[in-house]
């Protein structure tokens, strides 16, 4: 899709020859005596639209106007959320007309914000995504032209650039996403992660089983035995400023098909464990838009990559590995097998001295169930971290919502046989899982993201979301360099 923003106002627009036009307009909005606001205008004061965020009017060729069609779109106050709620409702409408919509023209009236611009553009592109990698007649996106009409748009050229980089990213995270585990192994994100560094000049390095064996990673090697699919440790190093600014390391779960291992899952909706790998997903959308906006700061990504299966080699409850950390886990249920990864990577992440340690994972059915597919489940060992990804979430409409990680709950992990088990029990299953990672995060203020309601959608729009690409890029574009000398750790840094 092609993106262009102008700066015009709506008697410009109204010019445009288009598909159709959506005019998003907040209570705010300056009324002109152009063709359209004259529109707007009469259809509000005769009571048949309403500034309400989903309210709509549709018009079909209004006179003076060089668009087949055109949406008045109530948004509220301008709120993100509320362009982003007007721009979904008239895209709604706009679908089920007959004709495709090839050129589209989006007007943002009273909404010369950065924040409103952005969610126009990721909630078009969001409503507009079509998955064909897999598909022998690939029917793609009908949408090919975007123009986005604001008078203000010179000063928001920068806005723009972010929203555009955000949805390449948003776009590669479901397009890996979505990819069944048969076009999605190990070996494949590998290659996906290689041909992104070789388009953005980000380093990119990958390890296979004998390296990771040799780093001492027995608990990912654990996993990772039971499949006939090779492990890929993926190391995507970007950076912005200079060597001497410790870096923020982000580590995506990357388990390309989880079956449960031994513990073996039932089968119904089994197949969505393909989407196991969205932490790592997001990971490489986050270095596609980096690669793009090029910031200045420096970002490591780590993805340990295997399939979780049932085989005469695998991992067995109540074997008993040795993480890299030195830590004895015992597995007592193989399915709890997103932490068995994560924490070896965690400990790798140590040699960055970074400022700071963000995991990303679908980590838990627990977390589902407490905090469903509006927010992302976030703990943190740090409050100032804790912080600064709730304010990301926010500004990126891509909310998280703080979890505990009291002591109180690791009693549960007690182990007879090993250092730590790696379940709990039911309760608080979410918390559990998390207070084992954190046992392994104890050299750096790190944070973990439970994307497992937020990550993809079931049902009849069954598809990855992209989430939490735009959380992340938000909280690593708010980021001031921080040097190495002064790194803190865990303990020290204050809020
Ligand atoms: N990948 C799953 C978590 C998951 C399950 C995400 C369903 C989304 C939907 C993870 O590896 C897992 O199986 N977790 C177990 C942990 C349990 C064995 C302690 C779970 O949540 O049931
Ligand atoms: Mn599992
Ligand atoms: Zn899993």
């Amino acid at each position: 899709m092609n993106f262009e923003i102008k700066p015009i106002d709506l008697g410009g627009a109204a010019q445009i020859h288009s598909d159709a036009t959506i005019l998003v307009f907040s209570s705010s909005y300056p009324a002109g005596d152009d063709v359209l606001s004259k529109h707007l205008a009469r259809a509000l004061k005769d009571g048949q639209l309403d500034v309400k965020p989903g309210k709509l009017l549709a018009l079909f060729r209004p006179e003076g106007t060089s668009s087949q069609r055109v949406i008045l779109a109530g948004a509220g106050e301008g709120s993100a959320k509320e362009v982003k709620q007007a721009v979904a409702a008239a895209w709604n409408a706009l679908k089920t007309g007959h004709a495709p919509i090839k050129k589209l023209v989006l007007c943002l009236a009273g909404l010369a914000t950065g924040g409103a611009v952005r969610a126009a553009i990721t909630a078009v592109a969001d409503a507009t995504y079509v998955y064909t990698a897999t598909k022998s007649k690939p029917e793609g996106r009908t949408l090919e032209q975007l123009i986005v009409c604001l008078p203000q748009a010179r000063e928001l050229a920068p806005e723009f650039k972010h929203a555009t980089a955000v949805v390449a990213g948003i776009e590669l995270a479901k397009e890996w996403a979505n990819r069944p585990a048969n076009h999605a192994t190990p070996s494949h994100l590998a290659q996906a992660a290689r041909k992104l560094s070789k388009e953005t000049g980000i380093d990119c390095q990958v390890l296979g089983p004998k390296e990771v064996a040799k780093l001492g990673m027995g608990s990912f090697s654990a996993v990772a035995q039971g499949s006939d699919q090779a492990l890929r440790f993926i190391v995507l190093s970007y950076q912005g400023a200079s060597k001497t600014h410790a870096p923020t390391v982000l580590v995506g779960k990357g388990i390309t098909f989880d079956t449960g291992g031994i513990s073996l899952k039932p089968a119904a909706e089994m197949d969505e464990m393909k989407f196991d790998m969205c932490g790592a997903a997001s990971v490489l959308g986050v270095f596609r838009a980096l690669g793009e906006l090029r910031p200045k700061i420096n970002v490591v990504g780590l993805i340990p990559a295997c399939e979780n299966m049932p085989d005469g080699r695998s991992v067995k409850p109540g074997d008993v590995v040795t993480s890299m950390s030195g830590q004895t886990i015992e597995v007592l249920n193989t399915d709890a097998e997103g932490r068995l990864i994560l924490c070896d990577a965690l400990t790798y992440a140590e040699r960055f001295k970074p400022r700071a340690v963000v995991d990303i994972a679908t980590l838990t059915g627990a977390c589902v169930i407490a905090l469903g597919s509006v927010r992302s489940g976030m703990f943190a060992s740090n409050d100032a971290l804790a912080q600064e990804l709730l304010a990301a979430g926010e500004s990126a409409q891509d909310l998280c919502w703080r979890m505990p990680l009291d002591d109180d709950y690791a009693e549960a992990l007690k182990s007879n046989f090993a250092d730590v088990a790696n379940v709990g029990g039911r309760p608080a299953g979410a918390v559990t899982a998390a207070k084992f990672l954190q046992r392994f995060a104890d050299k750096y203020p790190w944070a973990h993201l439970d994307i497992a309601g937020t990550a993809w959608k079931s049902g009849a729009a069954k598809g990855a979301t992209g989430r939490p690409v735009g959380l992340l890029l938000d909280f690593l574009l708010a980021q001031k360099p921080l040097p190495v000398a002064k790194a803190q750790t865990a303990k020290n840094r204050k809020a």
